[in-house]
This record gives structure tokens, sequence and C-alpha cells, in this order.
């Protein structure tokens, strides 16, 4: 079912005592606010999400991960199987953000993997895309989006993609205080939605949650979910502070 989303991707910031502070402001917000229906997600690192697990029992929000391991088990020192994050309350993760496309060398088939262990975890992933500032300068944006879609997801067979969460984040938006403007994001989102229903038909694609992303804040959140198509967003610096992430729940 398409749902309103706001989630709060915390990149690599905090300390463990600035991030218990961080999610109790946040939970003392939510607890006064009128929620509205808003799944709010919480994605901190890896090392905070039993501390937002654990207070997750008592409040109203769920947790992401920012990142899975495309491997299920096994001698892969360092990473973080889709198991392991289902053991720990995880409900939903972050796959394909183009800081992990760039400074990781993320490729589509490692995606496909991502989203296909994720979904045999009960997680529901939140699948990145966007174009970078040439291709929109080449009016390349829409071809861009299309095969990163296609290539990663497109293989999926219907009952899985309708589980899925797509993010449209533009990377020229991201961490700049550039934001699309509400027409760009409801023009890709609606296009989004076309390419979803040529592929898996009029019902999930009606149903798929399209999240905006890219310095999106309390001051311009308002403006973006107005639009049609645009049923929430992924929030990354503005997230960082509990009343800013909480004005921008409050902006549906
Ligand atoms: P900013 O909100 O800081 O632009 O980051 C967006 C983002 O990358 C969320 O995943």
């Amino acid at each position: 079912m398409r749902r309103k989303i706001v989630a709060g991707n915390w990149k690599m910031n905090k300390t463990f005592q600035e991030a218990d502070e961080l999610i109790n402001e946040i939970i003392d917000g939510l607890d006064e606010a009128n929620q509205k229906n808003i799944n709010v997600v919480i994605c901190p690192p890896f090392t905070y999400i039993e501390l937002c697990t654990d207070y997750a029992q008592e409040s109203e929000y769920s947790v992401g991960a920012q990142n899975v391991s495309n491997n299920d088990s096994g001698a892969y020192t360092g990473e973080v199987s889709a198991k392991m994050l289902h053991s720990m309350g995880v409900e939903y993760c972050i796959i394909g953000h183009s800081e992990r496309r760039k400074y990781f060398k993320e490729t589509d088939h490692e995606l496909t993997q991502k989203a296909e262990l994720l979904l045999k975890n009960d997680i529901l992933p939140i699948f990145c895309c966007g174009e970078l500032l040439p291709d929109r300068e080449a009016s390349k944006h829409f071809d861009v989006v299309k095969q990163q879609l296609g290539n990663a997801l497109f293989g999926l067979d219907p009952l899985d993609f309708a589980k899925l969460i797509i993010a449209y984040e533009p990377v020229w938006a991201i961490g700049t205080g550039i934001t699309a403007t509400p027409d760009q994001a409801q023009e890709m989102h609606a296009y989004i939605r076309a390419l979803i229903s040529d592929k898996y038909g009029k019902e999930i694609a009606k149903n798929t949650s399209i999240l905006y992303g890219g310095s999106c804040n309390a001051q311009n959140a308002k403006e973006l979910f107005a639009n049609a198509d645009v049923d929430g967003g992924l929030i990354g610096g503005a997230c960082l502070k509990a009343t800013d992430f909480l004005k921008i729940i409050d902006s549906f």
C-alpha cells in the first residue's frame, strides 16, 4: 500500500552520546506530534541501530539501515547481512545511495542482490536513484533514472517489486542546498510511476511510495510533499537536528 514516509538518513554522523540525545529529542517530538499516518523511519549508522530499535519499542517510528551486504553470510569481514539486520528489528534499508555508488562503486547487479536479500529477510528496501548535474544539463535525467531502475530492479518478480520504496535523489541536490523545484520533483516522480506502471501494471505503480531526497528541509518540505506523486522524503542534513526533522514530518 502507498504510504507517506519521512526517513532520516543520518549518514556517518554523531557519536553514541549525540545519537542518544538526537533520538530522544525526536521521540519527545513524535509523542507530541499528530502523526497523520506518516511512517517515520530513522536510519542511523550500524553502530546505533540497537539503541534506536530499543527505543522504537516504546515509540512510533521504524528503524532502517543505510546499507547491507550483497552476500548472505560468511567470511566477509566488516560486512553486515540482511539476516543480522532483521534479527535487530530493522524494517527498512537504504540501497543504491549515490554516495555508495560513487565512493564504494556499487553496481546495479549488487543492488539487485541486496534488494533480493533484504526482501527475503522481510526488510523493505528504499532504492535510491537520481542523475548527476551533467546528466540533467544534457537532458539525460529521465534516461539515467530509467536505466538505474531497469538494470537493478526490473528483474524482480511483481510480488517482490511491490514491497519496494523508491527515493528520487538528484545528485546535484544532495548536501548542496539546491533543491529540485516542486515541479522538477513531481515531473520525475510521475515519470518513475509511469515506468513502474509499464513494467508491473497500474495497481503496483499506484501503490509504490516514491520519496524525494536532496536538500529537503523544514522550509521547503511542504511544497515538495504537496505534489501528487511525492509520497515523502529521504532527509540528510536536516534530519540531524530534531526540531528540523520534526517540522519536516509535520509538513504533510
Ligand atoms: P541532504 O538532505 O543532506 O541533501 O541529503 C539527502 C540524502 O542524501 C538523503 O539520503
